[in-house]
């Protein structure tokens, strides 16, 4: 059993902005569940601390890089079961607003200061500092707000291995100059071998360069990030450590996504019991203010309207088959002038087009359950989770071939594989001709059923890929030296501290 520290800057249900909420609860659980020893730290935002009961203090850290006391609260989540730690500072977190934005969608203009802080805590956990019982094996460190961690743990005698997982290589944390002297870094950290990164300095670099181990999350974007086209400038350092670098592909979270037992459904359905799904679809209709017509093809999407998704394509779309026979139904949120262009979209096709700006769980879900085909038209996805929710919701996924979603949706002219349609790349008229061959499939019942049926059958849990985190841990704790290499004399060795402290290990107690 390895001890492991999870650091992250959301986590469903407390804070979520994207997929990385669900992993950040998905992963750390599954681990869990194989009997690890996880506990997951983020920051106390605003609303938080409600959904544990009850939270209890296991330390308080004054410290000559933050003014106030920061206090360090311990729980379960009560819905999940998950181990958490918060950091507690609220001048820092406890903000109306987002984790990263304020409410006008601009970035907190302390956000470097802020994650650096999260990192430094993170660190001391990590050192056994703050809990003296509880010193972690691996700190297991989440895109570019915990960049710093591996950076931080490479100044400390006997640190603990660290992984660094990439979500999206498009998000650094680049800051100038200006920005770094306060957080009080070492100076030699400013050279083009630590963080400096074009004459700023980046925290994502800080995580590649500093970690044991780095991984993303799925293969084909572990590929494609050592290219300049998708490497955002990091191309050549990660060839650079290519052998220390892996794809994980995401697992999904069945016990929130699947339509035999979704709480925010109104009628669950599976495999044997498909027809359902025409019930949940007429309910959505009525949500979204669509015509009530079963037979029309409901197209799905939730997304972030960034330009990653390539809801600009998505828009496009709708004007090209305005006069088609299809219905749109959309929730997201992110650039204000995609949100405006859709609502006006919506005004003016009010029976095919249903738009909801905004962050809605709920709806989320129901999009999956009622949509007939959802469209991912992504011009880079690291893995996406909304394509695997769907392939188990029987909603036909009509992706671009790129990334997790290649790796996970199998194209409708592999035959008897087939799980939905690959979109060649992301430009319009490659959209168009992916979403008129799911449409034409639409028409052929029974080639439909198969493409449905197959789609559910698919297994994404986190079964596999958890395992292979932890085959990653264990790469890492040799990689840093803390674990012997050779497998008899580890096990040797785990026999012989078992025997001598007499007891296992244990989180610090969750109440
Ligand atoms: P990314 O993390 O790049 O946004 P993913 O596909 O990995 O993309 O994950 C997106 C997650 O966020 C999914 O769980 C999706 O359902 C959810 N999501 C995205 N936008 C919204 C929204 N507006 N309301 C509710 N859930 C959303
Ligand atoms: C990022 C990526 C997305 C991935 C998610 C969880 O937000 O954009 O593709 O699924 O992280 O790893």
């Amino acid at each position: 059993m390895s001890k492991v520290l999870f650091v992250t800057s959301e986590c469903w249900p407390l804070i979520k902005t994207g997929g990385l909420a669900d992993i950040s609860s998905s992963l750390p659980l599954a681990l869990q569940n194989k009997g690890e020893d996880v506990l997951t730290l983020l920051p106390a935002y605003r609303g938080v601390k409600k959904h544990f009961k009850p939270l209890r203090n296991i330390a308080t850290i004054n410290s000559d890089y933050f003014d106030e006391t920061i206090e360090l609260l311990v729980g379960s989540i009560s819905s999940t079961g998950q181990n958490i730690c918060l950091l507690d500072a609220p001048s820092l977190f406890d903000r109306e607003g987002g984790p990263y934005k304020d409410s006008h969608k601009q970035d907190w203009d302390d956000n470097a200061y802020r994650f650096a802080l999260l990192c430094r805590v993170a660190c001391e956990i990590a050192m056994g500092r703050t809990m003296p019982d509880w010193k972690p094996d691996v700190v297991h460190c989440n895109d570019w707000q915990t960049g710093l961690i591996p950076a931080l743990l490479s100044l400390e005698a006997n640190p603990p291995a660290s992984i660094f997982t990439i979500h999206n290589i498009a998000y650094q944390g680049i800051y100038m100059r200006h920005i770094f002297d306060p957080l009080k870094l070492p100076e030699s950290w400013w050279h083009y071998e630590a963080l400096e990164f074009h004459g700023n300095f980046s925290f994502l670099k800080g995580g590649i360069v500093f970690s044991n181990r780095v991984a993303t999350v799925s293969p084909t974007y572990a590929e494609e990030i050592k290219n300049s086209d998708k490497g955002c400038g990091l191309d050549g350092l990660l060839n650079f450590r290519a052998t220390e670098l892996s794809g994980i592909l995401n697992g999904v979270d069945y016990s929130s996504w699947d339509p035999k037992s979704d709480k925010y459904i109104k009628h669950p359905y599976d495999q044997r019991t498909l027809k359902n799904k025409r019930l949940n679809k007429t309910v959505l209709q009525k949500e979204m203010g669509l015509n009530n017509d079963g037979k029309l093809p409901v197209i799905g999407v939730v997304s972030r309207f960034a330009h990653q998704k390539g809801i600009d394509l998505v828009i496009e779309q709708i004007r090209r088959f305005s006069h088609e026979p299809v219905q749109w139904a959309i929730l997201g949120s992110g650039d204000t002038n995609i949100e405006e262009e859709l609502e006006a979209l919506a005004e003016q096709f009010p029976d095919k087009v249903g738009i909801k700006t905004g962050y809605d769980e709920g709806l989320a879900h129901r999009i999956e359950a009622g949509a007939d085909i959802f469209l991912m038209p992504s011009r880079y996805e690291p893995c996406g989770l909304n394509q695997m929710y769907s392939l188990r919701y029987g909603t036909v996924p009509v992706v671009c071939k790129t990334g997790g979603l290649a790796d996970t949706v199998i194209d409708a002219a592999d035959g008897a594989l087939a799980t939905g349609f690959l979109i060649a790349q992301a430009d319009a008229d490659e959209v168009e001709i992916g979403l008129k061959r799911a449409l034409s499939a639409y028409q052929n019942k029974a080639l439909w059923l198969k493409l449905r049926r197959r789609g559910m059958a698919q297994e994404f849990s986190w079964q596999e890929s958890a395992a292979a985190y932890l085959r990653l841990y264990e790469e890492a704790m040799v990689g840093n030296g803390s674990l012997d290499a050779n497998p008899a004399s580890r096990e040797e060795r785990v026999v012989k501290e078992a025997r001598a402290s007499g007891r296992k290990h244990q989180t610090p107690e969750m109440s």
